[in-house]
């Protein structure tokens, strides 16, 4: 039982971001902190993200509102900030599960700064950006490009808006839209969430002076942002700490200690665009970008691996000698498969399942870069059993090799990495001090540290309390 918050001393902000292209596990970490913060805040993004949280075999998934809220009860505020594009009927579905599950969000708020996505963000973004065929960027459907392009070009609707009629109306009529039907389906919507709009950012100075604790939940990851990621197939805001930070009223400069969360020794990405570790490389590529998409039942069902189906939850043993067939075969592409079932990685948000590869050092060098040298690693347990792993320590790039990572679409789709490979190991449930960690991870810790990071702690499994402090 070791609770991650005990990496957090004199600080008053920490930030919780991801350093590679999401679904690293900030829900899980986000939820920890709680347990120490006063304000759990999220300053970038929407409905893409997906944040589990895993409680003693229970597990919630987040979107929109931060996983801080399991601590609503203790007082504890939970704020969607300025930065954020809110579809409010997303919002009042994550509501609504909270009152089904008989959890209060009393001290929730919403910025009145933050912007909203639209019905027709949501259509149009589906038409143009979710297909990942041909190049797409597969994007998550929920409107976010088209929403946070309406707030760059100075049209955008804030939530604040939505309780000035006259306002309302004129800036709908402006984008072409007939106001009187958008504004009866936003009108319930608006009136529900009214009680929690704020002017959070001076909410957010407030807590500051008052020398309360608060953890920024960061969404998507670095490789994703706007600003930093793998443009044109990145998210549209800038989820560093940059804009994790200013998403919620501060500057990153204000945060005492951020915290890059990375999956290790393996790392996924989902959606289009380049990932030069990948499982199978272009062949898996190819295969997570079909359509109709291929997803965990149709995967364990291809493999003869027997699942039981309750509601939306699919249990099976996910060490199953057929998935160690998988991961340690000597093909990519079914590598690719079997770490996928393994760690279950098919999208909190699409389903989609998700890309899979050996963790990249080139990228997360480069993450460090912008994010600052404290990491916690994630999932290591799911590569427990199998006979080797591997990390990227360089690209070749037409017969040159380089440890500097790039943006540039084409170089980096002309990255091949080359490898150290070490040997596998096993369970690591039992594990609670670092000392005590098999050889070839800590050794794999030790190659990563020597990149200038700081590995505060290795999560070794969903639950709160699977962690070992270094
Ligand atoms: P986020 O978007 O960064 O919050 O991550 P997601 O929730 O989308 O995906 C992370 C998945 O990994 C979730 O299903 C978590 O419950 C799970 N998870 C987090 N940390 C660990 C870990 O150390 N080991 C294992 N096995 N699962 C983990
Ligand atoms: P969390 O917070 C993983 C990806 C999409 C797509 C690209 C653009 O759970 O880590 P968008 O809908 O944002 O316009 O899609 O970004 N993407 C994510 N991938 N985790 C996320 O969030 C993501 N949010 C967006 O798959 O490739
Ligand atoms: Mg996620």
């Amino acid at each position: 039982m070791k609770s991650l918050t005990s990496l957090l001393e004199d600080e008053q902000i920490v930030a919780v971001v991801c350093n590679q292209w999401g679904d690293t596990g900030k829900g899980k970490v986000s939820d920890a902190f709680a347990e120490w913060a006063d304000v759990i805040a999220r300053g970038t993004g929407g409905n893409n993200a997906g944040h589990t949280v895993v409680i003693g075999g229970k597990k919630y998934i987040f979107h929109l509102i931060p996983s801080g809220i399991l601590y609503d009860s203790a007082g504890k505020v939970n704020l969607l900030g300025n930065g954020m594009v809110i579809d409010l009927k997303c919002l009042c579905e994550e509501l609504d599960d909270l009152d089904r599950l008989k959890l209060p969000y009393n001290n929730l708020i919403i910025s009145g700064d933050a912007h909203v996505i639209m019905p027709h963000h949501v259509s149009s973004d589906k038409a143009k950006n979710a297909s990942q065929k041909n190049g797409g960027v597969g994007s998550t459907g929920r409107g976010i490009g088209p929403a946070y392009e309406q707030k760059i070009s100075r049209r955008g609707i804030m939530i604040r808006d939505l309780y000035d009629g006259d306002c309302l109306a004129e800036k709908i009529r402006k984008l072409g839209i007939n106001p009187d039907d958008s504004i009866s389906a936003l009108d319930p919507l608006a009136k529900r969430i009214k009680p929690f709009v704020r002017d959070t950012i001076s909410e957010v100075h407030k807590y500051v002076r008052q020398g309360k604790r608060i953890s920024l939940e960061g969404a998507q990851g670095l490789l994703l942002s706007i600003e930093f990621g793998t443009y044109p197939y990145v998210t549209s805001s800038d989820c560093s700490i940059n804009g994790t930070a200013s998403g919620v009223g501060i500057s990153a400069a204000m945060v005492d200690r951020t915290f890059g969360i990375v999956k290790f020794p393996f790392m996924t990405r989902v959606g289009g665009g380049p990932f030069p570790t990948e499982f199978g490389g272009e062949e898996s590529e190819k295969y997570c970008a079909n359509e109709p998409p291929h997803s965990i039942i149709t995967e364990l069902e291809e493999f003869k691996i027997p699942y039981a189906k309750n509601g939306k939850s699919i249990k099976y043993d996910h060490d199953h000698p057929n998935i160690f067939d998988l991961i340690n075969s000597e093909d990519g592409f079914k590598q690719g498969i079997g770490v996928r079932l393994k760690g279950e990685e098919y999208g909190a948000t699409t389903g989609r399942p998700r890309r899979t590869g050996w963790t990249d050092l080139v990228a997360l060098k480069y993450a460090l870069g912008i994010n600052g040298p404290d990491i916690i690693l994630t999932k290591a347990d799911v590569l427990s059993g199998a006979e080797q792993f591997k990390l990227c320590e360089g690209y070749n790039i037409e017969g040159k090799h380089t440890g500097v990572f790039s943006r540039d679409y084409d170089v980096l789709r002309k990255a091949k990495p080359t490898f150290k490979t070490y040997k596998g190991y096993g369970d690591l449930s039992g594990i609670e001090h670092s000392k005590d960690l098999p050889e070839s991870l800590a050794q794999a810790v030790s190659d990563l540290e020597s990149l200038g990071a700081n590995v505060r702690a290795i999560s070794t499994g969903p639950d709160r309390y699977q962690n070992v402090l270094m």
